[in-house]
Formats: C-alpha cells, sequence, structure tokens
C-alpha cells in the first residue's frame, strides 16, 4: 500500500493568505497525484477557512487535521480546543503527543490517554506520537519509555473502538534536526511498537508512521521501510518543491 503522507505546519504561516497560498499547493498536488493520501494538520485558526478552500476543489485524498485538543469535551477550559468542534471545522485528524505539545505543557501519560480517549469520542482519527524523551541519538533507544507511552496513552479505550488510527515514532532528537533515524532502526522500533500494540490487542488496526527530518532528501532512504505505512513531516511541509517531491518519491514506490 502506498505510504500516507501528514504535513504538520506547526505554528506557520503567519497569515490567512498565506495558509490559503500553501494550501492551494496542497489542493493541486493531491489532484496531479491522486492514488496518494494526504492530510494537513494547519493551525486552528486557519482550519474554517481551509476547509472551504478543500470543499470547493472537490478534491478527495486531502484531509485536514489538527496539532492538539483538549482533554474535555466542553466547559470552563480557557483557550482549549475540543474535539468536537474540530470536527464540526471539518477535520478529520488529530494530533496527540507531540514532542512539542508534550514539552510546552508539560502533558502527563495520563492526559495524553485522555486526548485520545476524547478524539475517539469525537469520531478524530488520532495520530499519536511517541519517541523517547530523554535520549540524545539513536544509540540510546529508551524502550521502557516507549513502552510506557503507549501503554498509558492506549488504555481505557472504547471495546467497539475501530476507527483508522495512527501511532507516529518522532525520536525527539531528529525532529527539524536534518538528522532521521536509520531504517534499521525505524523498523527495530516499529517491530517493537507492533508488539506493544498486539499485547493490547491492536496490531491490525494501528497504522505506523515515522517523523523527524523526513525531506526531500532523505525520503529516498526512508520511502523502503516496509514496516512503516507514512510519514509525519513537519519543516518540509511548508516548502512546495520538497513536499512535492516527498509525494513523488512516494508515488514511485509502487
Ligand atoms: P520535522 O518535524 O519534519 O521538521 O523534523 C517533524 C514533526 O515535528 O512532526
Amino acid at each position: 500500500m502506498l505510504k500516507k503522507l501528514f504535513f504538520n505546519w506547526k505554528m506557520n504561516p503567519t497569515s490567512p493568505n498565506e495558509a490559503s497560498s500553501l494550501f492551494a499547493e496542497f489542493v493541486s498536488l493531491a489532484q496531479s497525484q491522486p492514488q496518494i493520501s494526504l492530510v494537513v494538520l494547519p493551525p486552528y485558526v486557519y482550519l474554517s477557512e481551509l476547509n472551504q478552500q478543500l470543499q470547493t476543489s472537490g478534491v478527495t485524498n486531502l484531509k485536514l487535521g489538527a496539532q492538539d485538543l483538549a482533554r474535555h469535551s466542553a466547559g470552563a477550559y480557557t483557550g482549549q480546543i475540543s474535539g468536537q468542534m474540530l470536527k464540526n471545522m471539518g477535520c478529520q485528524y488529530v494530533l496527540i503527543g507531540h514532542s512539542e505539545t508534550r514539552e510546552a505543557y508539560q502533558l502527563s501519560h495520563e492526559q495524553i490517554n485522555q486526548k485520545l480517549l476524547q478524539s475517539l469520542e469525537s469520531g478524530l482519527v488520532p495520530i499519536l506520537c511517541v519517541g523517547h524523551q530523554s535520549d540524545k541519538t539513536i544509540t540510546e533507544i529508551n524502550y521502557p519509555e516507549l513502552s510506557e507511552q503507549v501503554t498509558t496513552a492506549l488504555q481505557n479505550l472504547p471495546t467497539e473502538f475501530k476507527t483508522e488510527f495512527y501511532l507516529a515514532y518522532e525520536p525527539v532528537w531528529a525532529i527539524g534536526t536534518g538528522k532521521t533515524a536509520t531504517n534499521s532502526i525505524i523498523e527495530e522500533v516499529s517491530q517493537f511498537l507492533k508488539q506493544e500494540l498486539a499485547k493490547l490487542g491492536l496490531a491490525k488496526q494501528v497504522g505506523i508512521l515515522y517523523g523527524g527530518s523526513v525531506d526531500d532528501v532523505s525520503i529516498q532512504e526512508l520511502v523502503k521501510l516496509q514496516q512503516v505505512d507514512g510519514f509525519l513531516i513537519g519543516g518540509a511541509s511548508l516548502k512546495p518543491e520538497k513536499f512535492k517531491t516527498i509525494a513523488q518519491v512516494v508515488a514511485n514506490q509502487v
């Protein structure tokens, strides 16, 4: 199956016009590569306008998602955005526990779990990010930490839960640094994550993603990964020539 591409704009760009122009590049990419599935994760404030742009375009292989959601469904939580609000804005996906969000809000594993349960309750597809926070290099994979991140985030899931679901492995040292993990390490970690998921009865329904300095150069090697179902892309999602090359490389991999 073709690898799915998720584009995390983070806190960019700075104006609605720029957001709309950048999104137009994704629309044209989706039109020219109809076999590839693309998901753009813009800042909340642009969702409404980009959703309109998406509806007008008529493309079906490009979807919208958010970068975070609240732990609660509604109420006195100043500054928070609920899953239901995102769903009503046209979002279908949501990032949960990105390392930058974990750090900025000092999120506990239990809080990540609450966000995950909210995403499922709202009908949003979660992209749960995990990565070794404490390690500085790839040679120090902290398997107990990864295991804890996965098992605590995935507790108390509804039994009837059947939605699409993604687990994104993002080594913290690889994010925004231009350094990627080697394919053999990513395969090893993906295998480990699948074993953890199997213990929870989720091995079949959860897709594994890799994120961390995926760009037009690193994709040439990363696309060969067998255990990985897609990529979470940060910096390169702001550069049309880069994300179009990434998509082309993935499309050629049939
Ligand atoms: P990067 O970001 O591609 O810029 O490394 C990835 C991410 O933070 O999801």
